[in-house]
């Protein structure tokens, strides 16, 4: 199969890794996949530690990515950071709408939206995810959902902004459950995403990434990104082991 869309292997490290457990990471990464002819690879540390690892990655291809961000660029909102704070901290991707931040910390469609258009006017990248639960799954009820997640993350996003948006499929039943879902199951979500997105953008959808995340592993990631609509993954738990990380960009063709 030839691939027109660079895949990207996206690791997720949630809350996880002090400074010195995330330079130690971020060094084993470097030295082994800080070029990967053909992948491009992404981490998202928590903020603490985005300095020390910019350090580390600092002329490798490896990107710096963070898990979330304010819609606005400065204010009184105690505890929250803006766009142009990541990207002085060296960001250039950002994960918006992970579906603990959802589930967790009430996030709603409204504040994704607002979310992805502050990180697109700062320039970052957002890493737009969306995903239905079991209970919605169960129901029947996968495609509207994530259809209305999608709608909602990109209303009002201009043509040339939703060209550096990426999306992350993540199905809630299977984030750090073991539970993967079926490469048929994610392609046809996946496919799914994109003739929406097509149908609003006909000319983009093509090129727009769109990742797989839910239990991703060394042992899974191929036959997931096998399929002609997976373009990389958002990998939480198995990329917090250099080996299995590397495993996996290199596995992922
Ligand atoms: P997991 O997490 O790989 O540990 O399931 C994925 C994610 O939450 O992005």
């Amino acid at each position: 199969m030839i691939r027109t869309r660079t895949p990207l292997l996206a690791g997720n490290w949630k809350m996880w890794g002090t400074r010195s457990e995330a330079a130690a990471l971020s060094t084993a990464l470097t030295a082994v996949v800080g070029r990967t002819p053909g992948r491009e690879v992404m981490i998202a540390p928590p903020f603490t530690a985005l300095e020390v690892v910019r350090s580390v990655i600092d002329g490798s291809a490896i990107q710096l990515g963070a898990q979330n961000l304010h819609w606005e660029p400065k204010g009184a909102f105690t505890g929250e950071i803006s766009a142009p704070m990541l990207v002085e901290a060296g960001c250039t991707y950002v994960i918006i709408g992970h579906s603990e931040r959802r589930q967790l910390f009430g996030e709603l469609d409204a504040g994704v939206n607002l979310k992805t258009r502050a990180a697109l006017r700062a320039g970052l990248a957002p890493v737009i995810c969306v995903g239905e639960t079991l209970p919605e799954r169960d129901a029947g009820e996968t495609l509207g959902r994530v259809q209305a997640q999608l709608d909602a993350a990109i209303a009002g996003v201009s043509a040339a902004d939703l060209a550096r948006c990426l999306i992350a499929y993540e199905p809630v039943w299977a984030i750090g459950t073991g539970r993967t879902a079926t490469p048929a199951q994610a392609q046809e979500v996946h496919a799914f995403i994109r003739a929406r997105l097509a149908a609003g953008h006909p000319s983009l959808a093509a090129s727009i990434r769109i990742l797989y995340g839910g239990s991703m592993k060394p042992d899974n990631v191929r036959a997931l990104m096998a399929e002609v609509d997976v373009d990389g993954g958002l990998v939480g738990g198995a990329s917090l082991q250099a080996e299995s990380f590397v495993r996996m960009v290199r596995e992922g063709s």
